[in-house]
């Protein structure tokens, strides 16, 4: 791909769904809109701020305005063009809200979902939570990662309708640098290696940009509650954790070096608020005497790589070599070594001053807290429950969700199983609602530890997950 295409790729993806940051005051708007909320009282602690500007702080201008969201619809398939024809606005927006995945926000159903933020001018900007807030079981839970966000759909809807109302010509990301193959995951760690090739170390755009080598692939975006056990960050641990390396995703290029450099204070207090979630207790039932069996057997076969939830200290942060994990990857591969160098070198990495992992040699071992509400698991999602994880020999080569079933037996997403990937779903959109292990990227393979339980010791350790 040569470098000036992927460049106006990214623009796109700038534009059409512009993380965080552009400046306003870059762009001439008034300064005071960098500010958090007017009345911001000063009893509010970091964290309890860093949720406000989550929820409220539109750095960039509007993806979209909410007149063109309300109008999608048009530019359905036909069946479901025909349902929403005849539904009530408020029907409809709860069916867009379905359609793309985005998680209403349970105060006001009709105002804007979570996962954007509202610009005060009619415009929605999407945000972090777009992907760092689902919901489970139709509820949503603070810091829980957006397991339906439909990126890719949305995108694609959004361009056909610009084209169609606007006259504006589809552009984006879409189709080239693919933005999910399966809803509820992305391809979020790529944007990433495109957006900072953009940048020189201190952060200014460079006129001929290099990109690297890289492999696309989706990522699940881990619970936010375990980051405080962290001290390095991501699937391979590769970066120590700081507000900084978090302002990636909101590297757009309409931002100056200047603008995005200023939204530190920001993001110091965004992350006080992700160190401050506490994972959700499960709220079904739990055997305690079961429970108790399977602690005996998780202690035996699982706490040296996941510590002990509830024994902050025990958890140990272990990087397990690829080839001993054995699950999918294409993230340890696909992320090039110069990505990785610039974090180390720039800006990012306080020049030089972070110890960043250049080779990391596998995955780390994440806690387990809350892991009841995390589903599906693995770094790439491939595994909808957890029954599932304690069965490496029985996970489903493809599965459906329901949109809002949990399944509590099995604990984790409620699916419908196939053997391979069903034959007759040939639309495109239609086959991202599936996940399907075989296209690259997504295998569900590996982490074969639980194959030293036996079948009454997998029970007990997945009644004793429970109590995470
Ligand atoms: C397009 C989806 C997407 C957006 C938008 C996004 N993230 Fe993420 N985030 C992810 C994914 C996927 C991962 C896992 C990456 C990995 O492990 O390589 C992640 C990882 C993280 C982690 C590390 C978690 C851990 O346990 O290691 C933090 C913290 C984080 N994101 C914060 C943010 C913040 C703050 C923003 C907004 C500036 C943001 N993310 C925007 C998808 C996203
Ligand atoms: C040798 C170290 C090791 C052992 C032993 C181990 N795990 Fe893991 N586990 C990992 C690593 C590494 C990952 C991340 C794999 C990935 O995402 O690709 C993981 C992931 C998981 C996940 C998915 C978490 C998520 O949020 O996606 C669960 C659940 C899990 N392990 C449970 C267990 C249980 C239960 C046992 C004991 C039967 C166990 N593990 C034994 C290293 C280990």
């Amino acid at each position: 791909m040569s470098s000036r295409f992927v460049a106006s790729v990214v623009l796109g993806y700038g534009c059409l769904f512009a993380l965080p940051m552009v400046s306003r005051a870059a762009e001439g708007a008034p300064a005071a809109t960098l500010e958090a909320p007017a009345a911001k009282p000063a009893t509010l602690t970091p964290a309890e701020r860093g949720w406000q500007r989550l929820r409220s702080d539109a750095y960039a201008p509007a993806e979209f305005k909410v007149e063109l969201f309300d109008r999608l619809w048009e530019f359905w398939p036909a069946a479901l063009k025909e349902q929403a024809a005849k539904a009530s606005p408020e029907e409809r927006r709860k069916m867009a809200f379905s359609r793309y995945g985005l998680v209403a926000d349970p105060d006001d159903p009709q105002a804007a979902p979570l996962s954007v933020v509202d610009d005060g001018q009619g415009g929605w900007v999407m945000n972090c939570l777009a992907c760092h807030q689902g919901k489970v079981e139709g509820q949503p839970i603070p810091g829980v990662g957006n397991s339906h966000f439909a990126f890719q759909t949305l995108t694609t809807d959004v361009a056909k309708a610009r084209q169609a109302l606007e006259g504006q010509r589809a552009g984006g990301m879409s189709g080239f640098v693919p933005l999910g193959l399966s809803n509820g995951t992305t391809n979020a760690q790529v944007f990433s290696v495109v957006l900072t090739a953009m940048r020189d170390k201190d952060l200014n755009l460079v006129k001929q940009p290099k990109f690297p080598r890289f492999k696309n692939h989706d990522l699940d975006a881990p619970p936010f509650w375990n980051v405080k056990h962290k001290k390095n960050l991501y699937i391979d641990g590769f970066v120590p954790k700081t507000h900084r390396v978090i302002m990636q995703f909101a590297l757009v290029p309409g931002n100056t070096a200047e603008s995005f450099k200023e939204r530190e204070d920001a993001f110091r207090e965004i992350l006080a608020w992700i160190e401050s979630l506490e994972a959700p207790k499960y709220p079904g039932k739990i055997e305690t005497a079961l429970a108790d069996v399977g602690r005996v057997a998780y202690e035996r076969v699982c706490a040296d790589c996941h510590g002990t939830p509830g024994i902050a200290e025990s958890y140990p942060e272990r990087t397990i070599a690829i080839d001993e994990i054995g699950t999918d990857r294409t993230r340890l591969d696909g992320m090039p070594a110069e990505h990785r160098r610039f974090y180390r070198d720039s800006w990012f990495g306080e020049y030089g001053k972070l110890e960043v992992t250049e080779e990391p040699e596998g995955y780390v071992a994440p806690p387990l807290d809350g892991v009841w509400a995390s589903a599906p698991y693995f770094h790439n999602g491939s595994v909808p429950t957890l029954w599932h994880v304690l069965h490496p020999d029985a996970r489903p080569a493809a599965w459906l969700r329901s949109e809002n079933g949990y399944d509590h037996e099995r604990m984790g997403l409620e699916v419908q199983e196939f053997a391979a990937m069903p034959s007759e779903v040939k639309d495109l959109e239609q086959k991202r609602s599936y996940f399907n292990t075989a296209i690259a990227g997504k295998s569900a393979a590996g982490h074969n530890f639980p194959n030293e339980l036996s079948e009454d010791e997998r029970q007990a350790v997945l009644e004793y997950l429970k109590t995470f």
